[in-house]
């Protein structure tokens, strides 16, 4: 989706049952507007996704409960493809920048780390706001896939952000437990994986004692007709407040 047609979706998107402050947040987040700092640090995340579209080696693809028949080699994929298929684009990357701006949050967790691009972005948010005299925020994201979990945390690496998020390798259904009860409580947190309702209702139920007063939870996949709208409208009915944009579902919890 392309900055403006985002901009237009976001300004027309109903947020009158967000509480604020979240409301705010989401508001100023989805004018998209970025001041000349927040625009350097957006042509670091440019380059972060050109150098992962270029990226021609061939990784195992990790199944999380579908199985490859017995004798059948496991599937690989270039990450290149990886990047194309799953990664955060430019235009919500760019809401998510501004809502962990907006926010400034300490605690941020994400399921779904994929290649880094969302924990990058975040992380940023997180840097320039501390940067500023805000709050020191850190991410805490969660990835199955050992490859791609590697290729995040090199990345964030290399673009000094290692302090700023760390990378969890294995099943959420694993590794959630332990974060949550480290390292919380979590003000905003980013599901990105598992796409399927009973999971995605699973997640938000389990990390809900783990968030702190007035805490947002974003579930991405949540257009008409996909399953987990269904888990995020069931989510709403149990919230404080929730809001619908699209691609991405919000629920506040005080
Ligand atoms: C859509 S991608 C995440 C994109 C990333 N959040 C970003 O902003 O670029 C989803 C990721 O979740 C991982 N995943 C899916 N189901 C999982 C599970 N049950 N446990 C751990 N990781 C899982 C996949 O391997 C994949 O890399």
């Amino acid at each position: 989706m392309s900055h403006v047609a985002l901009r237009s979706l976001l300004r027309f998107a109903s947020l009158s049952s967000l509480p604020e402050p979240a409301r705010s947040s989401v508001r100023v987040a989805g004018r998209l507007r970025l001041n000349p700092q927040e625009a350097e640090d957006e042509r670091a995340l440019d380059a972060f996704r050109q150098r992962l579209a270029a990226m021609d080696r061939e990784v195992p693809v990790v199944d999380y409960g579908a199985g490859t028949g017995a004798g059948e080699k496991p599937p690989v994929r270039r990450l290149s493809e990886v990047y194309r298929r799953a990664a955060t684009g430019p235009a919500w990357g760019r809401f998510l920048y501004g809502l962990a701006r907006a926010m400034r949050p300490t605690r941020v967790l994400e399921l779904g780390t994929n290649l880094g691009v969302g924990a990058a972005t975040l992380a940023m948010a997180l840097a320039r706001t501390e940067a500023e005299g805000g709050p020191a925020g850190r991410v805490v994201t969660l990835e199955g896939a050992p490859a791609y979990a590697e290729v995040a945390r090199q990345s964030l690496a290399e673009m000094g952000l290692s302090e700023r998020a760390r990378v969890v390798v294995g099943a959420f259904v694993d590794s959630l437990p332990d974060v949550l009860d480290g390292e919380g409580p979590f003000d905003l947190v980013f599901i990105d994986g598992h796409h399927e309702e009973a999971a995605a209702r699973t997640y938000v139920h389990a990390i809900r004692p783990a968030l702190s007063s007035g805490a947002l939870v974003i579930l991405d996949d949540v257009e008409p007709g996909r399953p987990v709208r269904r888990a995020w409208r069931s989510l709403a009915e149990e919230a404080d407040g929730s809001a619908w944009l699209g691609k991405y579902g919000l629920l506040v919890y005080r």
